[in-house]
């Protein structure tokens, strides 16, 4: 098969690519700065294609998925994310628009250069890893939160629109895996779960063609729970001290 992951260098992104590698399928991968990609996995597979693109960018990535697939493109994986950093409870904008550009434009921008060739062949399979903060406004996290419940909503649609001309549509929702990305927060992360095992989930996950994949499974159960209480309830779980969820300042 044909995989083409954006956001491949680190974390779940690279973990995938190792697994999909190690199967023998082309796997082509993006992020900004591809010396985070480690060495010997560039060197060992000559499946793998990198390419240093913006997400953002729509032409660059664009020319990127294009140069891989060679006309043939069976899922592309829109992976590339960014989170809040340092929460604050003062809303940082700057931030927040680049969350937005890169967690929602990102997953736009990457379905649509996908879909200029798997629609013409009637087949391929979207995927975008969302996470389970999109289910719930997190405390500190506004946008990050924004972001992943347009990403999860725009799958939904998606998979009912995309069916019937033979697309498959997969959103992704992890709970905490341990990631560059997680490793600068300060807060509890219960269930917290290595990529290499969050990578071997999602695999099958995606074989089995889910429209939606919460995990791990602890943390679906939580969800749901918080999703469906009432929210005053909700609001006042959050801005308990012990839970260290929300900062200081
Ligand atoms: N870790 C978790 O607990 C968790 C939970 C739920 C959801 N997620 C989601 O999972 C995805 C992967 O996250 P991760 O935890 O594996 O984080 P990570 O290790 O920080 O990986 C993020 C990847 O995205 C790339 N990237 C970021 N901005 C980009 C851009 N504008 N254009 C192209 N590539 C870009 C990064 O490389 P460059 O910086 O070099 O571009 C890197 O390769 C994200 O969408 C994240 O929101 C993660």
């Amino acid at each position: 098969m044909n995989i083409f992951i954006t956001g491949g260098t680190t974390g779940i992104g690279l973990s995938l690519a190792k697994l999909y590698l190690e199967e023998g399928h082309r796997v082509g991968i993006c992020a900004r700065h591809l010396e985070k990609f480690p060495i010997e996995i560039r060197n060992k597979y000559k499946l793998l294609k990198c390419y240093e693109v913006n997400v953002v960018n729509r032409e660059e990535l664009r020319a990127a998925i294009i140069d891989f697939a060679n006309g043939d493109l069976d899922i592309i994986i829109a992976n590339a994310g960014r989170s809040v950093g340092a929460k604050s409870k003062t809303p940082q904008f700057s931030v927040a628009n680049d969350i937005i550009d890169i967690n929602v434009k990102g997953v736009l921008n990457t379905f649509e250069c996908a879909l200029e060739l798997m629609l013409p062949k009637k087949k391929g399979h979207l995927v975008a890893t969302a996470s389970v903060a999109g289910f719930m406004g997190l405390p500190g996290a506004g946008a990050y939160s924004a972001s992943k419940a347009a990403v999860l909503k725009l799958c939904e649609s998606y998979s009912i629109d995309l069916k019937r001309m033979g697309i498959n549509v997969t959103a992704i929702a992890p709970g905490f895996i341990d990631t560059p990305l997680t490793q600068q927060n300060n807060h509890k992360m219960p269930f917290l779960m290595s990529s290499d095992k969050a990578a071997r989930l999602i695999k099958r996950a995606l074989e089995k063609k889910k429209v939606l994949y919460v995990f791990p499974f602890r943390m679906k159960i939580i969800v749901a729970i918080l999703e469906k209480m009432p929210r005053s309830w909700y609001r006042f779980l959050m801005g308990l001290k012990f839970l260290n969820y929300s900062s200081e300042d």
